[in-house]
């Protein structure tokens, strides 16, 4: 299992940092087997395995009950747990106690999105034995004071913020940073800027590593088409043939066959004196 330090080392080495989100036992198992480098238990798990309409929706009772799975499905991986929405912006406390949550839950660190209000709580958490994984860019827990899911940094201006919020999430502690749909130059340039790692989502192929959600990857949801994910499968359909050819054979009488029953020799001798 790579630890905190294998970012920078990777990052150093020129080598990309693969991670993908997972969500349950079962897909954790499956990740468990690959040479992917880490997880990341992401509260897009509100959408993919919940169906609500956005991220806003995740608990940390939600969230750690969901990494609590995965961690004992992935038992080699480093496993990031997402601190939901509103749960570190409330009472230093109210905030531990959401990490705490996650952490006892089976995370190796956490993430959380935006640098404004959260720096002073990143450095209390690094002092604490915390890892904390940054994310700035498109941060769907802000869906609607941005007005939607937009590439963000198209501007001189909000380019310079984001290079600011990644220089204050490193400095406040910080062992690497997601970043969320922006443009390819700019993840380049934030990239180019940070000494620690950057993974990147929608933001082109200079960044240390990148990240896609379980579902998009595998083509298990049909819904969602943005422009940065690339379906390495079209699991969804690969699923419903399998389902149709099960359904079609238990209607013809074809399933259960006799490799997939239960013989007796007891039921069949009592039979045979009958
Ligand atoms: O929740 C999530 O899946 C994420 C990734 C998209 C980075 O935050």
């Amino acid at each position: 299992m790579i630890n905190i330090f294998d970012f920078n080392k990777k990052k150093a080495a020129g080598e990309k940092i693969t991670m993908i989100t997972c969500y349950d036992y079962t897909s954790a198992l499956i990740c468990d087997k690959t040479s992917i480098d880490t997880i990341l238990v992401g509260d897009s798990l509100s959408m993919t395995m919940h169906g609500h309409p956005t991220t806003v929706q995740a608990t940390i009772d939600v969230m750690a009950m969901h990494t609590a799975a995965v961690a004992r499905g992935a038992k080699s991986k480093f496993i990031v747990g997402d601190l939901p929405f509103l749960s570190y912006r409330k009472s230093l406390t109210e905030n531990v106690n959401a990490v705490q949550a996650l952490m006892q839950a089976g995370a190796h660190a956490v993430k959380l999105e935006g640098a404004s209000g959260n720096t002073g709580f990143i450095q209390h958490l690094a002092d604490s034995g915390v890892p904390v994984m940054g994310h700035i860019g498109l941060t769907p827990q802000f869906v609607h004071l941005l007005g939607g899911y937009h590439v963000q940094g198209k501007t001189d201006e909000s380019a310079k913020r984001l290079i600011e919020e990644a220089l204050a999430l490193q400095e406040a502690g910080c062992f690497a940073l997601v970043l969320e749909c922006v443009p390819s130059d700019l993840a380049r340039t934030i990239t180019k800027e940070l000494k620690i790692a950057t993974i990147g989502i929608g933001a082109g192929p200079d960044t240390d590593g990148q990240v896609l959600v379980f579902q998009d990857l595998l083509g298990l949801n049909t819904e969602f088409k943005p422009k940065f994910v690339k379906k390495y499968i079209n699991g969804a359909q690969i699923f419903v043939d399998a389902i149709e050819e099960y359904t079609e054979e238990v209607r013809r009488g074809a399933f259960p066959d006799a490799d997939h029953s239960f013989g007796s020799k007891k039921v069949a001798k009592a039979a045979s004196r009958a």
